[in-house]
């Protein structure tokens, strides 16, 4: 019987073309040879929404930046890498990862741990080596290694593995700026890259990226409550139980729910300097918390 005629928005259309570009670049960036780099590539090859480096590369649209799919590569293996560690048993403890068994389930934890160290470093060597001008590389280094480590995306970890155990449940500043360090930093990051290329500045994309990251990680604590482990690919219904700091655990779902939409809001107010170019981050900005994957 033929296929139903499915029609695609430009925003789906350009996401699933972004997917796939980014996949090829990792692929060709990505080390061959070895037990490490066959796990390396068991995660970042895996089946992801790459909605990081849709922005790394929408971003470079709005200037017209050359190449930047080698810095959309750069900030896909570290959200790898940062879900890998993320899933060990010392953190949330979880099988199942983009549909597919975690990679420590599939290895073992010596293999996982090593596995995201080497997807971390492959970032920066992406990054070294891409086409670029040396002034746009180190800006965009710099700024990758401040969001991934001790004042980003690993302050943000911390944090909210802190709150897993804290005498007192953390207020909405708090869960705030946990998620903005968590999930938050790399999104910014990813926004602001193609700036960053066309040696522009990146604010009004990073006041863009600082709504949707946080309506993303919404979306993300949402459908830990209400969403399939088919659809999601990841287990479910795991948050509360271990006690996580969730916007979904402090204002209930329909406060979550609210939340989210007036950051979209925030998000499309940032770039009302860019017209219809930025369309497509519009449309992303709604796809962070409209999505069910
Ligand atoms: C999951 O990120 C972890 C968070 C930071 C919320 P994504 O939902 O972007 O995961 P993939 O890349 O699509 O698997
Ligand atoms: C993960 O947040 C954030 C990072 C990996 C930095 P979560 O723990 O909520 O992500 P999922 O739900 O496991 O994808
Ligand atoms: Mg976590
Ligand atoms: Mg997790
Ligand atoms: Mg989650």
């Amino acid at each position: 019987m033929a296929q139903p005629l499915q029609i695609m928005t430009s925003f789906e259309t350009a996401l699933k073309f972004a997917a796939k570009a980014v996949e090829q670049r990792l692929d060709l960036r990505l080390p061959r040879a070895g037990r490490i780099a066959e796990a390396m590539r068991y995660a970042a090859l895996s089946n992801g929404k790459r909605l990081r480096a849709f922005l790394v590369l929408e971003s470079a649209a709005l200037f017209e930046a050359p190449d930047a799919l080698d810095a959309a590569a750069a900030v896909e293996c570290i959200h790898a890498y940062s879900l890998v560690h993320d899933d060990l048993p010392a953190m949330d403890d979880d099988d199942l990862r983009r549909g597919k068994p975690t990679l420590h389930i599939k290895w073992d934890e010596a293999t996982a741990v090593l596995a995201g160290d080497a997807l971390q470093a492959q970032a920066f060597v992406i990054l070294g080596n891409m086409a670029a001008s040396d002034a746009a590389k180190l800006a965009l280094i710099q700024s990758l290694a401040q969001a991934s480590g001790a004042e980003g995306m690993v302050l943000g970890q911390d944090y909210d593995i802190a709150a897993e155990s804290a005498e007192t449940p953390l207020t909405l500043s708090e869960i705030t700026r946990l998620q903005a360090l968590k999930t938050g930093a790399l999104i910014r990051w990813s926004a602001g890259a193609g700036a960053r290329l066309a040696d522009e500045d990146p604010s009004a994309l990073h006041q863009y990226a600082e709504a949707v990251g946080n309506a993303f990680q919404i979306q993300d604590d949402i459908l830990d409550v209400t969403g399939t482990e088919a659809e999601t690919g990841k287990r479910v219904q795991k948050d509360s139980a271990a006690g996580k700091a969730t916007f979904v655990t402090l204002l209930g779902l329909d406060g979550a729910k609210a939340l989210a939409e007036s950051l979209v809001q925030q998000a499309n107010e940032a770039l009302t300097g860019y017209g219809p170019k930025a369309d497509n981050l519009r449309a992303a900005a709604r796809f962070a918390i409209d999505r069910t994957v």
